[in-house]
C-alpha cells in the first residue's frame, strides 16, 4: 500500500468536480493520503476542461508554476486528467516535460497503476473511453458539507457542432438507480442537506425503463429535509413528466438550467441544437404554468460562425422575454475536431467582444429588476455558513438558487432551513432579515408578496 500523498486541483464543470472526489476515493482505497497542499505533495494532478481555448490555456500556465515544484523535488509525479488529457492525449506528454501522466476521464481506476509507473520513472498515458463506465461501485471521498455532487450519466451523445464534451467524455450512459439512491441515503445520514445531480444532458437519462423524472421522484423521496437540484437540461428533452414532478416535490427545486446557446433559428441550425426558439419558449411558458415560482438561467454563446447583428438582436429578443435569473455567456472558441471548427469562425473578436458585453449588460439589468422585486418578500433558505466578506452575516440560497444574505444570530447554523423577509437587492445577492427558523421538513415556499 502506498503513503503517499496526492494533491488533486479541479477546473472545468461540476462533473469535474465530482469526478476529482471519485479519484481521491480510487486513490485513498489504495492508501494514498489526500493534501492540500501541492509542495508536499509526492502527487500532484490536474483535473482540466477543454470546454474553450481559455481553459487549456489557464492549465498551460499553471503547469509553467508546476515546474518549480518539480525543479525543487524532481521525483514529484504530475499528471493531468479529464478532458484535456482526452483531447491532447500524448501531445501532452510530449510537448510538456513537466507532464509524467495523461489519464482521460474513463481510465480512473487504473491510476494506481499508472501513478506506480510514474514513480519507476516511466510515463503513462491512459486515454480509453468506455461505452460502460459509470463508477457506479466507487465510493466518492467527500469531506463532511451540506451540498454533494452526484454524477448520474456520464458522456453525451447530442454533439452540438461547436463542442468538444462528447470528444473527451465519450457516448452517454447512465448510472443505475439503486445506486445513485443508496449514495444519497448515505449522504442524508452523514447530515448532508443539499444533492445536485449531475450530467450533459439529464433528461436523457435512463436505466431499466425509469427516466429522469423517476430518479428524481426517487431522490426526493430519500429525505424530505433534503434539496435535491439538477443540471443540464437540454431543451429538446425536457419531458411535461419532469415538470409535474418538479412542481410535486416539495424538495425538488424550482430551479432549472435550460442553455439556449443563440436567439436565433439558423444558427440553432448550425449548431445542431435540434430545437427552435419557439419550441424553447413554449417550453419555458408551460414550465412557468405548471411550477409556479420557477426560475431559469442559461448558457449563451456569441459569435457563432456566421451569425450576423440580426442574428444577435433575436438572442436580445430571447433574454428580453424569458427574464433569466441568471445567464453563463461564452464567447465561441472554436474547438479542433468538431463539426463547427470547419466553419470560417467568421465573426471578429471585437465583435464576439462587443456582442457578448452587450448581452452581458443586459443580464446584469434583468436580474438587477427581478431581485428589486423580490424585496419585501419571504422565502426560505437553507443557510450555508458564515457570507464571504464578514462574519458578522450568514450566506444561504433559495430553493431558486439565490444567495442571501441575513445577520448573524446565536439560533441559527449551517445546514438550517430560515424563512427571510428580503429587505434590499443587488443584481447578484439578496439581503434579508430572519422571520422564523423552521423545522427541518422542508415547506414548498413561495415568494409571496
Ligand atoms: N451540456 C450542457 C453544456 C456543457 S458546456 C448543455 O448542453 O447545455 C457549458 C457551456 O459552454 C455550453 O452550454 C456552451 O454555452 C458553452 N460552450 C461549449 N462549447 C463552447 C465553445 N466551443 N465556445 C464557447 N462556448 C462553448
Ligand atoms: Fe456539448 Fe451539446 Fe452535449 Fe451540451 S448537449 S455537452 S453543449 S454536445
Ligand atoms: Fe470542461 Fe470537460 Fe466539463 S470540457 S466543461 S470539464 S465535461
Amino acid at each position: 500500500m502506498s503513503e503517499n500523498k496526492v494533491y488533486i486541483e479541479t477546473y472545468g464543470c461540476q462533473m469535474n468536480i465530482a469526478d476529482s472526489e471519485l479519484v481521491e476515493g480510487i486513490l485513498n482505497t489504495e492508501g494514498f493520503k489526500s493534501s492540500k497542499n501541492p509542495d508536499e505533495a509526492d502527487v500532484i494532478l490536474l483535473n482540466t476542461c477543454s470546454i474553450r481555448d481559455n481553459a487549456e490555456q489557464r492549465i498551460y500556465g499553471r503547469l509553467g508554476n508546476l515546474k518549480k515544484i518539480k525543479e525543487k523535488k524532481p521525483e514529484t509525479v504530475i499528471g493531468i486528467l479529464g478532458c484535456m488529457a482526452e483531447r491532447l492525449r500524448k501531445d501532452l506528454i510530449e510537448k510538456k516535460s513537466v507532464v509524467d501522466l495523461v489519464v482521460g476521464p474513463d481510465e480512473y481506476r487504473r491510476l494506481p497503476e499508472f501513478i506506480d509507473t510514474a514513480f519507476n520513472g516511466e510515463k503513462g498515458i491512459g486515454v480509453k473511453l468506455s461505452r460502460t463506465e459509470t463508477y457506479d461501485d466507487i465510493v466518492p471521498y467527500r469531506e463532511d458539507g451540506l451540498s454533494a455532487w452526484i454524477s448520474v450519466m456520464r458522456g453525451c451523445d447530442k454533439f452540438c457542432t461547436f463542442c468538444v464534451v462528447p470528444f473527451t467524455r465519450g457516448r452517454e450512459r447512465s448510472r443505475s438507480l439503486d445506486s445513485i439512491i443508496s449514495e444519497i441515503k448515505t449522504l442524508s445520514d452523514r447530515g448532508f442537506k443539499e444533492v445536485s445531480l449531475l450530467g450533459q444532458n439529464v433528461n436523457s437519462y435512463s436505466d431499466d425503463g425509469n427516466d429522469f423524472a423517476d430518479l428524481l421522484s426517487a431522490s426526493a423521496a430519500v429525505d424530505k429535509s433534503m434539496r435535491i437540484r439538477f443540471t443540464t437540461s437540454h431543451p429538446q428533452d425536457l419531458s411535461d413528466k419532469l415538470l409535474y414532478t418538479i412542481a410535486e416535490n416539495e424538495n425538488l427545486c424550482n430551479y432549472i438550467h435550460l442553455p439556449v446557446q443563440s436567439g436565433s433559428n439558423r444558427i440553432l441550425e448550425l449548431m445542431n441544437r435540434t430545437y427552435t426558439i419557439e419550441h424553447y419558449l413554449n417550453l419555458i411558458e408551460k414550465a412557468k404554468k405548471i411550477i409556479p415560482g420557477v426560475s431559469f438561467s442559461t448558457d449563451i454563446i456569441t459569435g457563432f460562425p456566421t451569425e450576423t447583428f440580426e442574428d444577435h438582436l433575436m438572442t436580445i429578443d430571447v433574454m428580453s422575454q424569458v427574464r433569466y435569473d441568471g445567464a453563463y455567456m461564452f464567447k465561441y472558441s472554436p474547438r479542433e475536431g468538431t463539426k463547427a471548427y470547419k466553419m470560417n469562425d467568421d465573426v471578429p473578436e471585437e465583435t464576439k467582444v462587443k456582442r457578448l458585453n452587450e448581452i452581458i449588460e443586459l443580464q446584469q439589468k434583468v436580474s438587477y429588476e427581478i431581485n428589486q422585486e423580490l424585496i419585501g418578500t419571504e422565502t426560505t433558505i437553507l443557510v450555508e455558513g458564515f457570507s464571504k466578506k464578514s462574519d458578522q452575516f450568514l450566506s444561504g440560497r433559495t430553493d431558486t438558487n439565490k444567495v442571501v444574505i441575513i445577520p448573524v444570530s446565536e439560533e441559527i447554523a449551517a445546514g438550517d432551513y430560515v424563512k427571510v423577509k428580503i429587505n434590499r437587492a443587488t443584481s447578484a445577492t439578496l439581503f434579508g432579515d430572519v422571520v422564523e427558523k423552521k423545522s427541518a421538513e422542508l415547506e414548498k415556499e413561495k415568494l409571496t408578496a
